[in-house]
Parts: C-alpha cells; structure tokens; sequence
C-alpha cells in the first residue's frame, strides 16, 4: 500500500474540533496530512509527521475539507438563459419552467447525458468539490426518471430520487402521484439512495403538504432516505413535514416562520441553504443567523440547475453566504464542508481526520478566509492524492 504524506500545509482546516485551535473548524497551521489507499491516516504538525513513500509540498497554501454539495440537479440538457434574463428584468420565479428542461432532457440519449453531466463533474471537482448529490426530476416519466438516475449512479452514491419535482403538463395530478408513488419509485429506488419531494403549495407546479407526506412515505416504505425542498417560495409545511418524518434535511428554507426555526432546533434534520438561488431569482435570503442563533444544523449547497441557480461553484457559494447571510467565513466553510456531510448523513466526508476519506481541496491562499474575502477567484481545487 502507498502512503503519501502531504506536507507545507500553511493553514489546515480538519473540521475535528479535537485539534488545533478547539474551534469547530480544528485549524491548524504548519501541518501535514498522511493518506493512505484513499483514506486519511495520520494529520498534525509537519514536524512531527511519519514518513510516507511519497511527498507532496502545498508550498504554504491551505488544505481544507472537499466540499460536499448536498444538493445539485446535474443531470440535464439545454438552459434557460432567456428565463434568467426576463428574471433579471422582472419576471418571478414559479418553477413553470422546469417542463422546459423536462423536454429537452427527455429529447437527449444515454451518451449526451452523459457526457454533459462529465463536464459538470469535471467543473465541480476544479472548484473543490468531492461529495456531490445527485437529483432526478427532469424525466418524470418511468423509463426517464430511471434512466437519470442510472446516469447519476455512475458518477455518485449520493442519488435522489425526485419524481415528485412537478406535475408534468398534460398529466393529471393524481394520476401522477400514484405513479410516482408506484411504478415510477419500484423503477428508480435501486439507483437511488434518497427520496426529495418539492413541498411549495405557492406553486401551481410542485406537491402540497399531503402529496408531499404521500412521496415521502412511500420512499420511506422502499427503504430511501428522506429530503424535502421546502420553503422557497414562501412559508408553508415543508419545513414542519421533513422535521415530523426525520428527513435528513430540509432545503432552501427561504421563507421561514418562528415555529420551522423551533421545529428545525427541536429535530435532527439539517437546514440546507442555496443562496445561489436567491442570487439567481432576485429573492430575499435565508435568514441563516436566526438559524444558527437557535443551534441548528446549517448546511450549503449550490442546487446546481438550470433553473434557479446554474452554478456549481461551492466557494461562491460561501462568498453569497458570507456576504448575504451575514454567516462568518469560518461557519460559512463548516458549512459547507462539514454541514453537507451531516446533511447526507456521512461521517467519512466533510472532516480530516483518520479513517475519514482523503478528500482535500487545496486553496491558493494564507487561510479560508480568502474564500470570501477573494471572491470570483478561482482559489480552490482537489487535491489527488
Ligand atoms: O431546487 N425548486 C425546485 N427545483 C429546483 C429548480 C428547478 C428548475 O427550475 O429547473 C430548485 O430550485
Ligand atoms: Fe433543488
């Protein structure tokens, strides 16, 4: 087996409160890290390092934790550059628009997927990201919705089934829910790890509190984990739903009222925000500081879509929420590393520290603060190890 120490860590970032600094980002500077058949085995000071049969040298720069989107719908065709700019002229968002993806990716074979979804890997891993969940939801037919999520199985573990995205036009709702609920679930949960339903009763398109309860359930039932997009158009039942059924987590969380805030504290399930989102359809953002204020866990992602926010850029994403959100850089990083792990329910992803993977992200600058501080520049990448 070969390990290779990586040393010149000017600032490394564990999120392992145990070490450095005592605060829950675990910094320490001067360090090293040794890895070994893609697992971290030893991390601490350079000058107290093990030797390894191979070396690389940072040269000063800072390690933290791979990003971990915990919520991106990569599996798509076309774009919706003229629904962005009549936004940015005024339009609103109501997720009506999603059909248009719906057909362009439907009109798309096996190989185009495919390959479009490589370059956004690809683009994801050259900004930091190594743990990234992958949705359906732009089939919403049987034969689709299994297929995206056979793509998506080839490039994650992190798939999630959302047949419950809209109701396709044309398609009677109830109609639609039974599918969804039977044949389309029987036809998806084997590439699937996880069940997500869009819970907004402001829009016309998406799955009221009981249909919500209905998909939910039925994911449950064959064997899924829980996840809820709720909240993002207004206030409503989609945060109190996830929390009830013990959904990993519940995300956008845009509109929020004093009882999600208390349900969300009183539970497990992580609140996972996309300010990408509200940057990308003019809303109002989260009101993260009430949530952390209350101790719960916060989580960011980028909810890369062609839709409401086609990035799938992880630091600028910590850069809206340190600007917008008023989270400090270091809550904003834990977020986003350590947040998302919890938010998939991972404990080998999110965290340096031995036996956890060796998912590192390098950044071209003297701390993690530079991450916000830096916006637009391309600091952070992977590191292969
Ligand atoms: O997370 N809100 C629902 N789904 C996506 C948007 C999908 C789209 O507009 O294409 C979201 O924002
Ligand atoms: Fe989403």
């Amino acid at each position: 087996m070969i390990s290779r120490v990586v040393d010149g860590i000017g600032e490394l970032v564990t999120n392992d409160p145990t070490v450095g600094d005592g605060s829950s980002l675990g910094v320490l500077h001067g360090a090293a890290v040794v890895v070994e058949s893609g697992r971290i085995v030893w991390v601490g000071p350079s000058s107290a390092a093990p030797s390894a049969d191979g070396r690389i040298d940072v040269g000063g720069r800072t390690v933290v934790p791979g990003f971990v989107d915990s919520h991106a719908h990569l599996v798509f065709a076309g774009d919706r550059a003229d629904e962005f700019a009549a936004r940015m002229a005024g339009e609103r968002y109501d997720g009506g628009g999603i059909s248009a993806t719906v057909v362009a990716t439907r009109a798309a074979d096996d190989d185009t997927l495919r390959a479009l979804l490589a370059a956004r890997i690809v683009e994801l891993r050259r900004q930091g990201t190594t743990t990234v969940e992958i949705k359906s939801g732009y089939g919403l037919s049987v034969a689709d919705e299994a297929r995206l999520l056979r793509l998506a199985a080839e490039v994650t573990d992190e798939t999630t089934f959302l047949g419950a995205h809209v109701v396709p036009s044309g398609v009677d709702r109830s109609e639609y829910l039974e599918l969804v609920c039977g044949p389309m679930l029987a036809a998806c949960a084997p590439s699937a790890r996880w069940i997500d339903v869009f819970c907004e009763p402001a829009s016309p398109h998406a799955f009221d509190e009981d249909e919500a309860r209905a998909v939910l359930l039925a994911g449950r039932d064959a064997g899924l984990g829980l996840r809820v997009h709720g909240n993002q158009l207004a206030a409503g039942p989609g945060v109190r739903l996830a929390v009830e059924l013990g959904a990993a987590s519940v995300d956008h969380c845009t509109y929020l009222a004093a009882a999600d805030i208390d349900a969300l504290a009183g539970g497990d399930t992580v609140a996972t925000l996309l300010p990408g989102v509200e940057f990308s359809t003019r809303s109002p953002y989260p009101d993260a500081r009430a949530l952390l204020r209350a101790g719960v866990t916060v989580a960011l992602a980028t909810d890369c879509n062609p839709g409401t926010s086609y990035t799938s850029s992880m630091p600028f994403i910590v850069a809206l929420a340190v600007r917008e959100m008023g989270m400090t850089p270091a809550e904003a990083l834990w977020a986003a590393t350590a947040g998302g792990a919890r938010a998939l329910r991972r404990d080998d992803a999110g965290v340096l520290r031995p036996g956890a993977r060796a998912d590192l992200a390098v950044l071209d600058a003297p701390s993690h603060v530079h991450l916000a501080y830096r916006p637009g520049v391309p600091l952070a990448s992977t590191l292969g190890v």
